[in-house]
């Protein structure tokens, strides 16, 4: 199966996808973790994407779909994948399809977290990230270890950069503008359910169940 987890920043896509990999047999595809990796890597594509990332700017398609298109073309994926945080505009959308048609797939459910954007900045402002495994955890509502030692994996827990409150006003404004256009894609195509985000994580999880199992 492949399947979309569509929503602004901080809707619980990350979250949820990690929440279904086991269940749903296929891996989490998050552009930005991957991005935030290369970035790490300290290599010139890492720096690029660096001078869009800390402005709550999209990364410029060409130098996303580079960075998919091996990812799909890879073993990794190959029976099938949770994207998470692609495709985030329109032409990114077409070229992710026409990548899936190429090896006999396509987008087989969007599942749209819907979340306000008060509730947003409360979510992304108070989240906590694991430098290694990328686990995420929120000050309040699932607390990281007092020690900032990850408990998946014993990494060290930070706060991105870009969650800070202006950031994410410039992240959501980048999904008003651009990214809403990839629900308009899909829409057209009859696969999107639309979900309320709002809740607890297990709550949230079985919406999603529920979406992925309806016609
Ligand atoms: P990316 O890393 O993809 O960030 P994002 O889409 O802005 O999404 P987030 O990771 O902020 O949120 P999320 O929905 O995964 O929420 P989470 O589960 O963590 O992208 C970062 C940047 O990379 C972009 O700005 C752009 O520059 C670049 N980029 C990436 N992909 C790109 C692309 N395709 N094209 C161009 N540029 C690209 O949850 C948030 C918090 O809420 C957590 O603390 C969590 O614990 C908490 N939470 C989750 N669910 C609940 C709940 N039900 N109740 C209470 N708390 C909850």
């Amino acid at each position: 199966m492949d399947l979309l987890l569509f929503g602004p920043p901080g809707a619980g896509k990350g979250t949820q996808a990690k929440l279904l990999i086991e269940e749903l047999g296929i891996p989490q595809l998050s552009t930005g973790d991957m991005m935030r990796a290369e970035r790490a890597s300290g290599s010139d594509l890492g720096k690029r994407f660096a001078e869009y990332m800390t402005q709550g700017l999209l990364v410029p398609d060409e130098l996303v779909l580079e960075l998919m298109e091996k990812v799909l073309s890879s073993d990794a994926a190959a029976k099938g994948a949770i994207f998470d945080g692609f495709p985030r505009t329109a032409p990114q959308a077409e070229a992710l399809d026409a990548i899936l048609a190429k090896l006999g797939r396509k987008i087989d459910r969007v599942v749209a977290i819907e979340v306000d954007l008060n509730v947003i900045i409360d979510r992304v402002t108070g989240r906590r990230v694991c430098k290694s495994c990328g686990q995420t955890y929120h000050l309040r509502y699932d607390p990281p270890p007092s020690d900032g030692v990850c408990t998946a994996c014993g990494g060290e827990i930070y706060q991105r950069a870009d969650d800070t409150e202006e950031k994410v006003r410039t992240r959501d404004s980048e999904y008003q503008a651009k990214t809403s256009a990839v629900l308009e894609h899909y829409d057209a195509k009859g696969v999107v359910v639309r979900i309320d985000g709002v809740g607890e994580l297990p709550e949230v999880t079985d919406r999603i169940r529920a979406a992925i199992a309806s016609k």
